[in-house]
Order: C-alpha cells, then structure tokens, then sequence
C-alpha cells in the first residue's frame, strides 16, 4: 500500500513537473532557436524604432528587449501619443538610452539632434505605426521629431501598422499604404485577431518576435548565398627591431564592413586580418596576421577554395631589409632604413589560372579615376573601389565615399557610415560577379564550337 502510495506521489510530481517546465522549456528552445537564426544579421546593428500613439504601444517594451537580446542597438523616439501609452522612462530603461521626443527641444538636440538619430540608424521601424502617422509619412510632414526623423532618413524604413480593422481597410489607409510601399517602406503586418477595441480582424501589431526577425530578415540580401568570399582589412606591421615598426593609419573599419555586408549577404566569408582593435562581424571567420609577407602567405593558401577577393588592407607596400635582433639604440642624429619591396596581395590571388573575382581598392589624393584605372589593369582586377584619402575622408573616419569602377563603367557610392556604404559595395559587387559569372558560362559553352571551327 505504501509503495502505492509513493507511486502516486511520483506520478503527480512527474504531471506537476510536465505542466509546470513544458512552458518554460519550450519559451528557452523557442528563444535558442531564434537567437540561432536571426541573431547575426542584427548582432550590431542599429535599430531606430519610433513608437506612436495606440494601444499596442505597450508591445514596444518586448520589442526592445528582444532586440537587444539579439545584439542590437536601439534607440527611441516617441510621439506625444505614444508618451499616453506607455512611459518614457520604461523605454529608456529598456534601450539604455534616453527616449527621444521633442524636435524643438535644444537640449536633446544638441544632445543627439534629429539629423544625428537619423545617420545613426541602420534600419528604422516605426511600431505600433497609428493610421495617422502613415498618412503624415506620406505627406513628408516633419512637424514632430518622429516624422523629422523618417524624412531624414536614409536607412531603410520599416512600418509595422496596429488600428482597428476598418481604419485599416479604409480607402485612405489603402492608398498611403500603397504610396509608401512604392516608395520603399516595407511594411511588416498587420495580424489578424481579436482587438483591442472588441472587433476581429487585420489591425493587431505583429507581435515582437515576428518583428525582430522581419527586420533581421532586412538586412540579408542573399546577393552572394553560396559564394565563399574572401577578405583582408587593416594594416599590416613590419617590424624595425623588437619594439618598433613601419605601419600606417588604417583602422580596418572598412574592410570589417565589407566583410560584415559579404556575410549578411549569404556568403561564406573569411576576414584576413592586420592588427586591429575590432570585433570579427557576425558570421565571419577570422584570422589575425601582422606582416604582409603573413597576409601574403595565408590569402594564397585560402585563395584557391574562394569566389571573390576583396582587398581592403591597407598592405605595407615595404618592409625593413633587416630586422634588427635588438631593440636599436638611440645614437647618432639621422638613421637609414633600407626597405624593400612586400609582395602584392592582390596582383598575386589576380594572376592565379581560373582564380576568383578580384576586387582591390585604391586611396589616392588626386586624380583618383586615372589612377584606379591604372591599378585595375596593372593588377588584372573585376573591380575597384577608389576613395579620396585627406579632407576628413578614408583613414580613420566614420564616414567614407566610394568611386567604383569595372572595365566599361563606374558607380559613385555617395558619403555615408562604412557600414551603410560596405552594403552598397556589396549590392554593386553581386550584380558585377553575377554578370561575369553568367558570361564565363557563355565563354565555356562557345570554346568548344570555336574549336570545332578551328
Ligand atoms: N595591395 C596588396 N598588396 C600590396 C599592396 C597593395 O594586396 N602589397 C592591395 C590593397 O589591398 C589594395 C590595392 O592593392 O586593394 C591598392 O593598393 P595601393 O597601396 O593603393 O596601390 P599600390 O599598387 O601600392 O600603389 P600606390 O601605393 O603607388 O598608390
């Protein structure tokens, strides 16, 4: 009978342990799965969400939290509306920032000012987006500092809808929702259910994890799926004695975006790195070297197995003769350094028989076409991307614009963050590898009747 009765007991705790931990264990899968899935295409990004003024605005506490659980930055701008629905000070202590709401307020303008919110967005998502915001987004009003911001943006923008079902299905709400979506604006939803105000139907915010993988979903083109691509960024260090070296002032920046903007875009991508102080992007497989001669030996290891190669280091174009064994003594006024010549990288992966798609990059202080032409012959590149270096652009800056040449044609990728300007990069890249990849086919499937003819 006692052994019975410990039976029950196990039986119940066994059911109370199922009802009680199914939940919990499922939420955890359910957030590994998604953390799995979404987290390296916003893992660093930044994230300008703008909350406006119904009832789902609760919704955008989660939002953030989810967002930042996948890596993001975020920042907050809120109508007056939003402000009745949810406090500031909830949303500020969620993203970590102070919440953004007055577009004539001289503090936070000087603070962090409209124009500033707005270049620093990767991506901006207005959410809960009220049926009034869209049609103030179709009229480009920029009487508050939300709308301000939506005007002044460049990122792309996202609009997730929450109102009632008939103001959705409203001809005016049809018509703006049309007008934005030619213009660009994705919008995310709505979803269908039981709303606030009693009736059922489309209207209700998506709920936020639909959004953050909606939005991560933003930033992955799949340009390059399946391409393995390879990457040098940074400077290289050639070594004088010990304790000293001939260097130069690339922060790698650039070359992380570009490798960054090759992983969102589905390639596999390997980064081969000087030394630098930055985080490898999601996605990306790195490997530090210090000299050119080590960049040299490891891009031609990898070189045979890879699509694309993409040049950013800023290779130290020489080296000492001799490394001095010990540190050298201050002695005499003037010093000599012989150098000599480092290999070229990219001249070299650009002559391998049948090798990748080769693109190089070029800093010049002048005549920046002719000699980027130069160097996309002399080296036997696909493609260039040439920069100006001085004036606060190129080395060391946030900001950089790029001159894109090929054999035949050019792009101008206007001055923008490295990040933003890496995607571009990336864009124009994949429609030029597309294009010699589709004439290399045309190439083999002709060889053989040229032959024939022969
Ligand atoms: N590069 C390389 N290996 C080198 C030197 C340069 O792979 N030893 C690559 C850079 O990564 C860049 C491109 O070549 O993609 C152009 O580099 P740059 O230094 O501007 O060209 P140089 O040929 O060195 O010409 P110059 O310094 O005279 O402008």
């Amino acid at each position: 009978m006692e052994g019975c009765n410990n039976l029950h007991s196990l039986l119940l705790f066994f059911h109370f342990s199922l009802l009680v931990f199914t939940p919990v264990i499922f939420r955890v899968t359910q957030n590994i799965l998604l953390n799995s899935i979404i987290m390296n295409y916003l893992s660093g990004k930044h994230v300008l969400l703008g909350v406006t003024g119904g009832i789902a605005a609760y919704k955008s506490a989660e939002l953030i939290r989810q967002l930042r659980e996948q890596g993001a930055g975020v920042r907050v701008v809120m109508t007056r509306g939003a402000c009745e629905f949810i406090t500031p000070l909830t949303l500020q202590a969620l993203s970590g920032h102070p919440v953004h709401m007055e577009l004539l307020d001289s503090g936070a303008e000087a603070a962090m000012g409209h124009i500033e919110l707005a270049r620093w967005a990767d991506v901006m998502l207005v959410a809960p987006a009220t049926a009034d915001f869209m049609a103030r987004l179709v009229q480009g009003r920029a009487d508050d500092l939300l709308a301000a911001v939506c005007l002044a943006c460049e990122a792309p923008l996202a609009v997730a809808p929450a109102m009632n079902r008939v103001m959705w299905e409203s001809p005016a709400t049809r018509d703006n929702v049309s007008v934005l979506q030619d213009r660009g604006v994705r919008i995310m939803g709505p979803a269908e259910g039981p709303q606030a105000c009693g009736e059922t139907g489309p209207g209700r915010l998506l709920e936020p994890d639909a959004l953050v993988s909606a939005l991560s979903g933003l930033f992955n083109s799949g340009a390059l799926a399946g391409c393995r691509v390879l990457v040098t960024a940074g400077p290289t260090r050639e070594a004088i004695d010990p304790v000293r070296y001939i260097s130069n002032r690339s922060s790698g920046r650039m070359g992380f975006a570009v490798a960054g903007a090759a992983a969102e875009a589905g390639a596999q991508v390997t980064l081969v790195s000087g030394p630098v102080s930055l985080e490898a992007p999601a996605h990306v497989e790195r490997i530090n070297v210090e000299t050119a001669q080590a960049m040299y030996d490891r891009v031609l290891e990898l070189a045979a197995g890879i699509d694309i190669f993409i040049s950013v280091a800023a290779v130290a174009d020489y080296r000492p003769a001799s490394v001095a064994e010990q540190k050298i003594k201050t002695s005499t006024d003037t010093i000599t350094l012989e150098l000599q010549r480092n290999p070229d990288i990219l001249a070299a992966v650009a002559a391998l028989p049948g090798g990748p798609f080769t693109v190089g990059f070029a800093a010049e202080t002048e005549g920046l076409e002719s000699h980027a032409r130069g160097k996309l012959e002399a080296k036997g590149l696909d493609m260039i991307a040439a920069n100006e270096v001085g004036s606060q652009l190129g080395f060391e800056t946030e900001d950089n614009a790029l001159q894109v040449f090929w054999r035949g044609g050019s792009v101008t990728l206007a001055r923008t963050g490295k990040n933003r300007l890496a995607r571009q990069l990336i864009a124009t890249l994949a429609e030029r590898f597309t294009i010699s990849r589709k004439r290399d086919k045309v190439v083999n499937i002709m060889e053989p009747h040229a032959k024939d003819s022969a």
